[in-house]
């Protein structure tokens, strides 16, 4: 039995954590042993028309945690993580994650080896990605709108994403749709937005 957790109180836990903690296992028993509760990420939903929406709801120098959303038929390029170490839960609707692994071909060319199956992340299910299992890409397939909640460690502000027409890797800048810069930390006080 998974216990719920409010949003400051995940807050708290990962403004605890230091850079070693964030390379263990800490976080992933966190998410396997909590379920965030959905309702403190309603006031960061917002739906764009023209793609999938970044979010930010807060940020430190060792992590980011970002709600994204999703309308039907969005989906990212296939990407990597700068590194990092992603950590998803879908919170409404389902997402389907597809890795691939790069096989080069003359250096700076890649083709894209699928890796396994389509994955589909129905609401309330975990994943996690790092370089070093693949680069993917995660899609809304599904006729509804979709929502998840995304924590790196440590923040990503560019990564490569893949040409399919050039078959090489882009570097590009993330940004924010919307970016909240209240306080959560105060979890007496709950959320006041
Ligand atoms: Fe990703």
């Amino acid at each position: 039995m998974k216990t719920q957790v409010g949003l400051p109180g995940f807050i708290d836990f990962l403004n605890t954590q230091s850079a070693k903690d964030f390379k263990s296992d800490r976080i992933d028993r966190y998410l396997n042993d909590n379920c965030l509760n959905n309702d403190d990420f309603l006031p960061f939903i917002y739906f764009r028309e023209e793609t999938y929406g970044r979010n930010l709801v807060y940020r430190t120098e060792l992590f980011e945690l970002l709600v994204l959303t999703w309308l039907p038929q969005q989906r990212t390029p296939i990407h990597d993580h700068a590194g990092q170490r992603c950590w998803v839960t879908v919170s409404m609707g389902e997402l389907a994650f597809k890795n691939y692994e790069p096989m080069g071909l003359d250096g700076s060319r890649f083709d894209l080896k699928p890796m396994g199956c389509v994955e589909i992340g129905k609401c309330g299910t975990n994943s996690y990605i790092d370089d070093e299992i693949a680069v993917h890409s995660i899609a809304n397939a599904s006729r509804s709108p979709a929502v998840s909640i995304h924590l790196y460690a440590a923040p990503v502000a560019s990564c490569q994403i893949y040409s399919e027409k050039n078959k090489r890797f882009e570097n590009v800048d993330l940004k924010y749709f919307t970016v909240f810069e209240g306080d959560l930390t105060r979890p007496s006080k709950g959320l006041s937005l």
